[in-house]
């Protein structure tokens, strides 16, 4: 796996400057543009999926200035592991607490949209850019590392992730309380499995399941979740996870029974 240059836009990225140019279920969405991104009218670009996805500017500022308080100073490095159209990236990549961000995103458009937003925001050179899957990413970094070109290789002791995940279409969940053992394409406990050594946060549905998250502590550690809002309502939560091996490889079993939780 490697690196990926700077990508084309294609015809599925859009900056749409009226109304009349943005497809009517997207409208909404595309009202708030200036919030979802301060330099919108700089030319942010966006694939239409994008709309329904992407982490509103304050949001992701807001968790770029919480997250390193939830994981040692010694964590330098931050993956993003769903990219997106690089709201959190870019956000991450402006904090300056991070030596290296890289983002992860497996869809072409959507990560050359991701790159030229960046580069609106003066961050897209601190940010290495993989066009891949990340689950794919993070079975090499743990089994076949010498697989991974240089530029995307990292000290796993050292290293924090960040996942925004999708949460399967717009209508994702109308139930009181969001059953993430259902989510799609990716459930609670695939994240998990792939995340589960290294500190991880998890940016979930607002009415997620705060049981199923509980589950998720290592033994005699506890998970902060974190409720973002934007103009008084929520749109996310964050659930900081931490990782169950601890620098020097020590492994800490998850034992449901005896988790401390949120
Ligand atoms: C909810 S969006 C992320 C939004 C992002 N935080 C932002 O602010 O733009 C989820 C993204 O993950 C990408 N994705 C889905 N599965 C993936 C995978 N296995 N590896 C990498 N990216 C993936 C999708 O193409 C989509 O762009």
């Amino acid at each position: 796996m490697k690196a990926a240059k700077k990508l084309p836009l294609t015809d599925e990225c859009h900056h749409w400057r009226k109304i009349g140019e943005v497809p009517w279920d997207l409208q909404k969405y595309w009202q708030q543009r200036h919030t979802i991104f301060s330099y919108y009218n700089e030319g942010v670009y966006m694939t239409h999926d994008a709309w329904y996805g992407v982490t509103p500017e304050p949001v992701a500022n807001q968790i770029a200035w919480e997250l390193p308080k939830t994981v040692s100073d010694d964590k330098t490095v931050i993956i993003d592991l769903f990219a997106g159209v690089g709201a959190n990236a870019i956000a991450f990549a402006l904090s300056e607490r991070w030596e290296r961000v890289i983002a992860i995103e497996k869809d072409p458009s959507t990560l050359a949209c991701a790159q030229h937003n960046a580069e609106l925001y003066g961050v897209s050179e601190y940010i290495t850019w993989i066009n891949g899957d990340n689950f794919e990413y993070m079975k090499l970094l743990n089994s076949s590392p010498s697989s991974l070109e240089d530029a995307i290789k990292v000290d796993v002791d050292k290293t924090v992730l960040f996942g925004s995940p999708p949460w399967g279409g717009p209508g994702y969940s109308t139930d009181e309380i969001f059953d993430l053992s259902t989510m799609e394409p990716y459930n609670l406990a695939t994240m998990h499995e792939a995340y589960r050594s290294m500190d991880h946060a998890l940016f979930l549905p607002r009415t997620s399941d705060l049981r199923q998250i509980a589950q998720l502590a290592p033994k005699g550690t506890k998970i902060e979740v974190v409720q973002y809002c934007v103009e008084g309502a929520s749109k996310a939560m964050v659930a900081y996870i931490p990782g169950a091996i601890q620098p020097g490889g020590q492994t800490t079993a998850v034992d449901p029974k005896e988790t401390e939780n949120t």
